[in-house]
């Protein structure tokens, strides 16, 4: 059977997932595995069109398509999000229609559930029958029962293409709206004061409801925030994944962008990200921009910050999209103060929402306001501090001095006061007489330290 395996690490072949790839060469010598180095190709593909049809008609002449790539920020590398982009712009939907389809990753396991269901909701809109995902830890293959597993599970993607199996939806197609957003004079400025106000947005162009919307922002704030376009920054291209910048967070890039970044953005009280939704996602283009920031590897970048948003297209539609932006807005460290969308299609209620946010986003720096993180956020901490402290430890290394020096080391083996009292009650509750009283007494007591803040004066 032939299989396109569209490979998304921008290493091309000296890459982790790819040895994955390379394991099943080797165990279904049956089958031919075509490997395409999607992203690492990226710009030949942009530069030369001639050299991205011949991606999509091996595509075509396919029996199946694996989606194999790495876990970048949340997602997939910015540069195969552009070739996903380019599958519309192009118009070759039709080289993936009614095609088998599955999605398979290597990671560490962070937000691998959002990358996998946009893969997953890309495929669908393609008209592709999915089949199920495999997201592998990146040291999956050292381990036998699970190298089985994966053997197992491309032989029952193998099988189902054989048996013609049946595939079902998980979302629904995104219905676009066709609004055009015409800003009216504000009704009330917000005094920025000494805020450091950023706003980094892919514009499109100058008429467009991201464009019209930062705009008004900007005038709400009157004047006090500086706007960047994602396309006016030096960006060479997307993160390499070189790891050149584990040590001390120096990029292999000579362009622009971490002189952008620190001259520009650092320091800054309310960053806000806008942009339009393109397929399931922001563009490329901002996608390019939050990876190339892993120069500064998993360290937050907007610690006791707010964090807004401001999106063009169908977000309510997009409860993936809805869960990377909560998701990025909590492992920075930050307060998600709002989300503004043109979805409504009333101009008048945008406007409100715009000041309405200008408002919170203000108030909430100048309060120090910081809602408490959510499973996200915490769950997300854990896996990174844990990460740090050993797997990645090595090359990691400006990593493991910021988390030591921040007290984001906070295993729950150093906490005293909990392994301490738990000691002493499990000893406790090997009396059969007082396991019982404490059995009865446990829901009242429970209460005893809330007791003290709610009830005292
Ligand atoms: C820029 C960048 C971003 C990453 N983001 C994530 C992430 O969000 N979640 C995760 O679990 N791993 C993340 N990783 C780790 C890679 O997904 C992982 O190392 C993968 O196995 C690399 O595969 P490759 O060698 O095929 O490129 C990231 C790595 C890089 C370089």
């Amino acid at each position: 059977m032939k299989i396109a395996v569209l490979n998304g690490s921008p290493k091309g072949t000296v890459s982790v997932t790819v040895q994955y790839i390379r394991f099943l060469q080797k165990k279904l010598p049956d089958h031919d595995f075509k490997l395409l180095n999607i992203s690492h190709d990226i710009q030949k593909y942009e530069k030369n069109l001639e050299t991205f049809r011949k991606v999509i008609d091996d595509v075509r002449q396919a029996d199946g398509v694996i989606w194999a790539f790495p876990l970048y920020v949340f997602l997939v590398a910015s540069q195969y999000k552009r070739f996903i982009e380019m599958i519309w712009e192009q118009k070759v939907e039709d080289a993936f229609r009614d095609k088998y389809a599955c999605a398979f990753s290597t990671s560490v396991h962070f937000f691998d559930n959002t990358a996998h269901r946009y893969i997953r909701e890309i495929c669908e809109d393609l008209g592709m029958k999915c089949t199920e995902s495999f997201s592998a830890d990146m040291d999956d293959l050292f381990i036998d029962q699970r190298r089985e597993n994966f053997l197992k599970w491309a032989g029952d993607f193998l099988k189902a293409i054989t048996d013609k199996a049946p595939t079902g939806r998980f979302v629904a197609p995104v219905v676009p709206a066709h609004f055009i957003y015409k800003p009216g004079k504000p009704k009330r400025m917000v005094e920025t004061g000494d805020l450091k106000i950023s706003v980094l947005a892919d514009m499109g162009d100058k008429e467009s409801n991201t464009a019209q919307m930062v705009d008004q922002l900007s005038r709400i704030f009157n004047g006090g925030c500086r706007v960047y376009d994602v396309w006016d920054i030096d960006m060479r291209g997307g993160c390499l994944g070189c790891l050149q910048c584990a040590f001390d967070n120096k990029c292999f890039y000579k362009d622009g962008f971490v002189d952008f970044v620190k001259n520009e953005l650092d320091g800054t009280d309310i960053m806000i990200f806008a942009g339009a939704v393109k397929d399931r996602f922001f563009s490329a283009r901002l996608k390019m921009f939050w990876d190339r920031s892993f120069f500064r590897g998993h360290i937050p970048s907007h610690i006791d910050k707010q964090m807004g948003f401001i999106v063009s297209g169908p977000l309510a539609q997009l409860p993936n999209m809805q869960e990377i932006i909560q998701g990025y807005a909590e492992i920075q460290g930050t307060n998600l103060a709002g989300i503004v969308t043109d979805e409504s299609g009333d101009s008048v209620q945008i406007d409100a929402s715009l000041e309405d946010f200008a408002v919170r986003c203000v108030d909430y720096a100048q309060s120090g306001y910081i809602r408490p993180q959510t499973f996200l956020g915490v769950g997300g901490h854990k896996i990174f501090r844990d990460q740090i402290w050993s797997r990645l430890r090595f090359p990691f290394d400006a990593d493991f001095k910021f988390y030591l020096e921040h007290n984001l080391f906070d295993f729950p083996q150093n906490d005293k006061r909990y392994l301490e009292f738990s000691e002493q009650m499990i000893a406790m509750i090997q009396d059969p007489d007082m396991r019982e009283a404490v059995r009865k007494a446990i829901k009242k007591e429970m209460l005893s330290g809330y007791k003290k803040v709610v009830e005292e004066k």
